[in-house]
């Protein structure tokens, strides 16, 4: 049976780390407050040349070198992303031109966080039909333009970032072995971002953002970031989104792990959406997969949303944690509410 299986993985990450104790000069949070209720340290927050496109771009780079793939082979580019610099033409345009796959096709999903995992199944399905295909699967943000900075309850959550696979076919026994995938709109309430064209003078342009490496501090309003008066920043029910997000993907998992044919405690490694690591850890205990397995980094670059998973998957395969034969989990739950698991055989 043709499975989709990762050839390659790339992530890029933009230069400058907004830390906690320097979100603490901004709003009324404190290290303490922020480590103890979420696990993050610090975020990367893009800066001019570091658009979503060209991150995603970055990235995808670099999978197609671990790949072996060039860009002309590349003949589909998916990227989840809810925060491209353009609506028209899509992020995945943007990348198509900036890496030069000239024989590709390539749109944009929006997913929120589960988008890279749509991705994923997107992929897995085309190459069950083209098993000679290789397909870019990305998730790309550029978070920090898109949220309020006055407003403590998600400004100290978010980053920017990118990640990248390349994904072709495969009748080895490896590659996505089940995925479940879902969404609820009628919860949409709780976690939303109004629409935002990012050139409307009145919003924040990412094109004109000042480099915050250049700043001595960090000063939203001075670097061009969004006013607050706009309305179209991240809102969220932080209580509700965890509660739901901690039921929403233990079901999930549930749910693929039968359709796999495997129990919790064979997983090899859980390679998670990164919104916060008491979710996390709940979810490990809850499927009986102990700590050490899941793979973690919301401390160096918070919830990137739609990129958090393939840059999970990029760092753990460069650090040789991932073996060939591997059971690999990811899951991933975000806005709209959309969420999901898949298993992957390394
Ligand atoms: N610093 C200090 N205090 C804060 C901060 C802050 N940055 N933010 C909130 N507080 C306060 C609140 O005002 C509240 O104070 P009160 O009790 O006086 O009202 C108190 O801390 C507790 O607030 P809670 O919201 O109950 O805190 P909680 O422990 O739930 O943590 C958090 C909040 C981190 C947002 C958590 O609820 C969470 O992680 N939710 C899920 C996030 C998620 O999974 N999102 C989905 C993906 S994101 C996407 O799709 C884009």
């Amino acid at each position: 049976m043709i499975r989709g299986v990762i050839e390659g993985t790339g992530s890029c990450l933009p230069e400058y780390q907004l830390t906690n104790d320097q979100l603490e000069k901004l709003v009324d949070t404190s290290d303490e407050w922020i480590t103890a209720r979420t696990g993050i340290a610090s975020r990367r927050i893009a800066g001019p040349g570091e658009e979503t496109s060209k991150i995603a771009a970055e990235a995808a780079r670099r999978a197609m070198a671990m790949a072996g793939v060039t860009a002309e082979e590349i003949a589909t580019i998916i990227v989840g992303t809810m925060t491209s610099e353009t609506t028209m033409p899509s992020c995945a345009c943007l990348v198509q031109k900036e890496i030069g796959a000239v024989n590709a096709f390539a749109f944009d999903i929006s997913a929120a966080c589960t988008a890279f995992i749509y991705g994923l199944e997107l992929a897995d399905n085309m190459v069950k039909a083209y098993p000679d295909r290789k397909i870019l699967v990305i998730g790309a943000e550029n978070l920090s333009a898109r949220v309020n900075w006055q407003d403590r309850n998600t400004c100290v959550l978010f980053g920017d970032g990118a990640g990248a696979a390349v994904v072709g076919g495969d009748d080895t026994g490896r590659g996505v072995l089940a995925t479940r995938l879902f969404s609820d709109g009628r919860l949409g309430d709780l976690l939303y971002m109004n629409a935002a064209p990012s050139m409307n003078p009145h919003i924040n342009n990412p094109y004109e953002k000042t480099d915050p490496a250049e700043a001595e501090d960090f000063d939203p309003a001075r670097l061009g970031f969004p006013r607050t008066d706009n309305g179209s920043y991240i809102k969220m029910s932080g209580r509700e989104v965890f509660k739901n997000a901690v039921l929403a993907m233990e079901d999930s998992i549930d749910k693929v792990l039968e359709d796999a044919g495997l129990s919790g405690p064979e997983i090899d490694w859980i390679l998670p959406h990164q919104a916060n690591i008491r979710i996390l850890h709940n979810l490990g205990e809850r499927i009986g997969v102990p700590k050490e397995k899941i793979f973690i980094n919301i401390h160096k670059y918070g919830n990137t949303s739609a990129a958090t998973v393939p840059i999970a998957f990029d760092e753990a395969n460069r650090q040789g944690l991932l073996k060939k034969g591997d059971l690999i989990l990811t899951c991933a739950f975000g806005g709209g509410f959309t969420w999901g698991a898949e298993i992957i055989r390394w």
